[in-house]
């Protein structure tokens, strides 16, 4: 009997900065588990040319790049199991980019979530970031994706790449194939030290694999009430406990609600025993991200390796895509 097709896993993940504690759980541990069952085949990259619509510097482009290959492999991306590869070696990107945005009203675009929050950021509004969603969409389309593994920011965007493959397919035929977001509840929105959505873009963020120091002193700076130490808290409430939660075993977790509930702890311990979960939850990736740091030329491999299994998939697809609309 034939085995049934494996599902196609794809996601990828901005080298706009160093990843972070909500990178983490919103997309790499997700991605992860996904690449470990045996009935996903799991593609996933490096997005350079998103990241380009807000970083500027050619030398931090080059340099987060490595950095966040480096994060995925550290965190468990597995090349042996996983197509890694960077978003830019994969020219058809661009191509379908174009194709795509040939169909998209510009209404759908002016509504994104994304674009109207870094404008009201005061970000200058460049055509790619305007675009960006296209660009993503082609990402997710060019593979056949079946399932996108993302935090809860990037659900809009995946309508968006529904839409777009909807009307494609509608105007020229069955050839692009509809995928499905993967949002997990527990870690749609991880919480910045601030209690906004953590991200690279506001100074919120927790680094998977800072400096200790720089780890401690955005953990001490969590924000919290003013409620005194003697006094019970609501976990429900609380930022520090909003990341030990994702950090503890659920017996460490129900500790730490009661110890909440009873009063007598204050926040200052609370985010002591955040510290220590962090460190010993990332203590064996952060060996595995520093021996890794010692022969960058590998990575370089791995990348190029993956790019060309990936273009496997690609220069099919772009082929039928061009062939539909007239072009060849
Ligand atoms: P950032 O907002 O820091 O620039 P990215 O946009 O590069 O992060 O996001 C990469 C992946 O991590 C996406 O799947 C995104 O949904 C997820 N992610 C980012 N921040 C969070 C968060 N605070 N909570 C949950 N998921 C997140
Ligand atoms: N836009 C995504 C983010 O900021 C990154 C990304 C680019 C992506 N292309 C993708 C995620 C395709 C999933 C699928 O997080």
């Amino acid at each position: 009997m034939n085995e049934p097709p494996k599902k196609r896993v794809l996601s990828g993940i901005q080298p706009s900065g160093r990843l972070h504690l909500g990178n983490y759980f919103g997309m790499i541990k997700p991605a992860v588990e996904l690449q470990n069952q045996a009935d996903n085949q799991c593609f996933y990259f490096i997005a350079d040319y998103h990241a380009l619509t807000q970083l500027p510097d050619p030398e931090q482009l080059r340099s987060h790049s490595l950095e966040a290959t480096l994060d995925l492999l550290a965190c468990g991306v597995d090349p042996e199991k996983t197509v890694l590869f960077r978003q830019s070696d994969i020219p058809e990107i661009p191509q379908l980019t174009w194709i795509l945005s040939c169909l998209a009203p510009l209404g759908l675009l002016e509504r994104c979530h994304s674009y109207k929050d870094k404008i009201s950021r005061g970000f200058s509004p460049n055509a790619g970031l305007f675009n960006y969603p296209v660009l993503m969409a082609a990402d997710i389309l060019a593979y056949n994706s079946d399932l996108v593994p993302v935090g809860k920011d990037q659900k809009q965007h995946l309508e968006v790449t529904r839409d777009l493959a909807q009307k494609f397919n509608w105007q020229y035929g069955d050839v692009l194939v509809e995928p499905k977001a993967l949002i997990r509840d527990e870690t749609a929105v991880v919480p910045g030290i601030d209690g906004r959505k953590m991200s690279k873009s506001y100074d919120n963020f927790i680094e998977l694999f800072g400096r200790d120091k720089t780890i401690r002193e955005k953990i001490m700076r969590i924000q919290t009430d003013s409620t005194p130490l003697e006094a019970p808290k609501d976990p429900d409430k609380c930022n520090v406990f909003a990341l030990y939660k994702l950090l503890a075993s659920q017996e460490e977790m129900e500790e730490m609600r009661a110890a909440y509930l009873k009063g007598g702890l204050g926040y200052g311990h609370a985010k002591k025993a955040l510290l220590e979960k962090f460190q010993e939850y990332f203590a064996a990736a952060r060996e595995r991200r520093q021996e890794l740091a010692r022969t960058p030329e590998k990575i370089e491999e791995v990348l190029q390796e993956g790019a060309k299994k990936a273009r496997k998939t690609t220069t099919t697809v772009l082929e039928k895509v061009l062939k539909a609309i007239g072009i060849r």
